[in-house]
């Protein structure tokens, strides 16, 4: 009998989605285990596809995606972070940020290549790296007071000869942390001395409440790297814009692995559906609005999860500066899963284990504050009911 190929037998499960697989076969729960809101796609995005399935964009497109959008993202990046790309040759479309993720490794890393992860983070760049059959090692974010940083000492340390690869996020999924020019420059001075890629997730970067106003973006890395320099960004569509189901994303790269990116989405995907690629042109064009409304809405909800788990003994949470999650830390908890299970089926509260996040997410549990009011208020109602009685 031919078995499974070991490597992939090697990825493990996500463990967001075994918990939410639990939850999903349950009646009534409150739902804040996803990088989601209940809030639907917003409706001028919607008509924008269904335009443009009634002007005949339900044909294959460019493997690296429409040029329209491309030009888009390009005008986006010039105008939000003055940073000029050639949408051509260094913009690739692709069928969500995880899948820009999974190519841009694919690009990057040989067999039996090593891979720093920042983490806690997002289990999907791991498990990534995993199905590239590489190595990962992953370096926890300390907490010093009540920001979390990035351990440089820790990732000196875990450079071999066949490290070729570091991958963060910024803001973090789950703990909000946002990189600050220091320590984006600190990262990228890693990597050239190193000879590594360095691959940044910036898939949350607009929901940022620590600019000057909101709607200020999280300064990209992009601003501080050449086009030169072995840079790979991760972006989507999902978070910004409500559109986690339509699956369009992007990534921006070196022109070499953009190119070689390309050529790799023809046997992975092809591309991106072509009448979602046009509505997340109408997004960048006239979302901005809309966004401004949602980072109000969300700014409001973190505020109301924050207070309402600072009023509970033995809960550590600092202050995230973006994405959408909280990521308190519970005195004495040692199996994040069995608490987000037992929480679930005790009390209809469906939140994301720490553990699902890697080196350093033992110990908490993630709370996504997209949610309306209606769902978020009674589910940290009972979330912090649960808590007082002991876990
Ligand atoms: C850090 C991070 N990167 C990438 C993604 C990918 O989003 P999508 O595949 O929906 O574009 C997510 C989604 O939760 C995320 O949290």
């Amino acid at each position: 009998m031919p078995q499974l190929a070991s490597s992939v037998e090697n990825v493990p499960r996500s463990r967001i989605r075994e918990l939410a697989e639990i939850a999903m076969s349950m009646d009534g729960v409150l739902r804040l285990y996803f990088g989601e809101s209940n809030l639907p796609t917003p409706e001028y995005i919607k008509q924008a596809a269904f335009r443009a399935m009634q002007q005949g964009f339900t044909f294959y497109t460019e493997n690296a995606g429409l040029p329209t959008l491309r030009r888009a993202i390009a005008a986006n990046y010039q105008h939000l972070h003055g940073v000029a790309l050639d949408p051509l040759a260094e913009i690739v479309v692709t069928a969500s940020g995880v899948q820009a993720l999974n190519v841009g490794i694919r690009c990057a890393l040989n067999p039996a290549d090593e891979a720093l992860v920042l983490t806690p983070a997002w289990p999907n760049g791991s498990s990534s790296i995993m199905m590239a059959n590489a190595l990962v090692r992953q370096i926890p974010h300390p907490l010093c007071g009540d920001r979390y940083r990035v351990d440089f000492d820790a990732l000196e340390a875990a450079v071999t000869p066949r490290t070729r690869l570091l991958l963060y996020t910024s803001p973090s999924n789950p703990l909000g942390w946002v990189a600050s020019r220091e320590e984006q420059q600190g990262l990228l001075d890693f990597a050239r001395r190193h000879g590594l890629w360095l691959m940044a997730d910036e898939v949350y970067d607009r929901l940022y409440y620590a600019g000057s106003s909101l709607g200020e973006p999280v300064p990209s890395i992009l601003r501080l790297a050449t086009r030169d320099d072995a840079v790979i960004v991760i972006h989507s569509f999902s978070k910004s814009y409500c559109m986690t189901g339509w699956r369009v994303g992007w990534l921006v790269a070196r022109r070499d692995l953009a190119a070689k990116a390309t050529e790799l989405n023809e046997f992975i995907i092809s591309h991106a559906p072509t009448f979602a690629q046009k509505a997340g042109e109408t997004a960048l064009a006239e979302g901005e609005e809309e966004l401004v409304r949602m980072l109000e809405r969300l700014k409001e909800n973190r505020d109301l999860c924050l207070s309402s788990l600072r009023g509970v003994a033995g809960v550590t949470v600092p202050v995230p500066d973006g994405a959408f999650y909280l990521f308190p830390r519970i005195d004495g908890l040692a199996d994040s899963f069995a608490f987000c299970k037992r929480l679930l089926e005790e009390t209809r509260v469906g939140l994301a284990p720490g553990v699902a996040f890697g080196a350093g997410g033992e110990g908490s549990i993630r709370i996504c504050y997209a949610a309306e009011r209606s769902i978020l208020e009674p589910a940290m109602d009972r979330l912090t009911a649960f808590l007082r009685a002991g876990i």
